[in-house]
């Protein structure tokens, strides 16, 4: 979709169906206000959020359709808000003769965050878990342009880089894992590092040997797919003096099978998302690479493939990790924390002083928030803070979640130094407890995006499939941080 801003006057906008914020219980007045009247007026149009409205070859007006955009009360209005209903008119309209969309934003809605949150919202209406579709007619579907009039050029660039970045993740996300390989996911962020400038570099399994990333490496030995240890690097052109450094971590579980601990066969092909953490990092550090925020920031996705076989670590096992801790693996398909504990060390090592990681880490979060909210869990409030401020920007929602000392007591075993579950209760809890020990002094975020990483069913805004949650609250973190 080509994202263009317009000069020209709204009667003069040509597109399909020109979009029209409306609000509710307010007479509308500015710009489209005359071509709304008779909506209003006739009861079919109350301004309440997502409520549309369609008027064809509306008098005067060079657009084809005209589609009143309900957006509530102006004083709850929030960017988000605004990105739902554009995506929702979008989706609404695609295959029905919409290729040329376009906006027209006056008074609260033409400020830079609404302008962007517009562009994102077209952006991410727009995309389709299709690519593996052949069927012809498919082109013909996909909304072509969408032209933003009112706005300043650089917050729709904002919200272009934004929602295409999370569209990006979405693509590599939905990926079928016989494509996507830890191998497949490396090229991709060879691929970005090339085109963005980013510095790519990949660990192969001699060198995480070498290192002594042991506790990764145990769950990639059951697969004949290698693993792969993927960094990227963005430095500013001029840091600032002490400056953090944002380490994102993201877990890439190409497939999981749940190993020798093997998952029902019962929708076991959704754990080609498992993913979907290290998807949102490569989408956050292509934002970051093209957006240039002031401080510098290091991706670390560990990618592994889960699967049982003859080579495959066993319950019982006892695997060394990077920092030298030993880990009795009772279950596993607790793998996620297992790579998630190596890459965590490394990125200390690197020098982060600030870590986010992101993971479909448990089926316990689901259990606990649903599909609504991501649980988040730190070892220091103020940076958790931070992150809250920028996901309730973008209406990317967390919920925070405990992390007491005394859930370490489930992890206790005499055999090591931990063991990688524990036990039923509180299962998002001490998966979280587990990665915290390994944090050694940096400040840490765990998000677990299990619940929320991938729509089971489409939405009015969203297809169904991977969702590249975080994306946009991970960029904008580092995009206005400030000191
Ligand atoms: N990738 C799964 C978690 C998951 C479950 C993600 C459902 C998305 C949807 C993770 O590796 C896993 O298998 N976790 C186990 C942990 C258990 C063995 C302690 C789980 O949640 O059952
Ligand atoms: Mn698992
Ligand atoms: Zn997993």
């Amino acid at each position: 979709m080509d994202i263009l801003t317009a000069a020209a006057a709204a009667e003069a906008l040509d597109s399909d169906a020109l979009l029209v914020p409306a609000f509710e219980d307010q007479p509308p007045t500015g710009p489209g206000a005359a071509w709304l009247a008779d909506l209003y007026e006739s009861g079919e149009f109350k301004g309440k959020l997502f409520d549309f409205a369609l008027r064809h070859r509306p008098e005067g007006l060079k657009a084809r359709r005209l589609v009143a955009l309900g957006l509530g009360k102006p004083a709850d209005l929030q960017p988000a808000a605004l990105l739902r209903a554009v995506a929702a008119a979008l989706r609404k309209f695609k295959g029905k003769g919409v290729r040329h969309a376009a906006i027209l934003l006056s008074g609260p809605t033409a400020a830079d965050p609404f302008a962007s949150a517009a562009v994102e919202g077209a952006l991410l209406g727009e995309f389709e878990p299709d690519h593996h579709q052949t069927d012809p007619e498919k082109a013909s579907k996909v909304i072509a342009s969408f032209t933003v009039s009112g706005a300043s050029p650089e917050a729709v660039e904002r919200g272009r880089i934004l929602g295409e970045s999370q569209n990006f993740a979405r693509a590599i996300i939905n990926e079928p894992p016989n494509i996507l390989t830890p191998t497949a996911l490396a090229a991709h962020a060879r691929a970005l590092a090339a085109e963005t400038g980013l510095d790519c570099e990949i660990l192969d399994r001699d060198r995480m040997a070498q290192l002594g990333m042991g506790a990764l490496l145990g769950v990639a030995q059951g697969s004949a797919e290698p693993p792969a240890f993927i960094i990227l690097r963005y430095t500013p052109a001029s840091p600032a003096p002490a400056s953090p450094h944002l380490g994102l971590v993201g877990k890439a579980v190409t497939f999981d099978t749940g190993g020798i601990s093997i998952k029902p066969s019962e929708g076991m092909e959704k754990m080609k998302y498992d993913m979907a953490g290290g998807g949102a990092m490569l989408g956050a550090m292509r934002a970051i690479a093209l957006l240039k925020p002031s401080i510098p920031v290091t991706a670390l996705i560990p990618s592994v493939e889960n699967m049982p076989g003859g080579r495959a670590q066993r319950p019982g096992d006892i695997v060394k990790s990077l920092n030298g801790k030993t880990v009795e693996v009772l279950n596993t398909d607790a793998e996620g924390r297992l790579i998630l504990i190596d890459a965590i060390t490394y990125a200390e090592r690197l020098g982060c002083t600030h870590l986010v990681d992101a993971a479909t880490l448990t089926g316990a979060i689901v259990v606990a928030l649903g599909h609504l909210h991501t649980g988040a869990f730190t070892n220091n409030e103020d940076f958790l803070a931070r992150l809250k401020t920028s996901a309730a920007a973008q209406g990317e929602r967390l919920w925070q979640m405990p992390l007491d000392e005394e859930y370490f007591e489930a992890l206790k075993t005499p055999f090591a130094d931990i063991q990688n579950i524990g036990g039923r209760a509180g299962g998002s809890i001490t998966a979280a407890m587990f990665i915290r020990k390994f944090v050694t002094s940096a400040a840490w975020i765990h998000l677990d995006i299990a619940g929320t990483a991938w729509l089971d069913d489409a939405k009015p805004e969203m297809a169904k499939g991977p969702t590249g949650v975080f994306v946009r609250s991970l960029a904008t973190l580092a995009l206005d941080w400030k000191p």
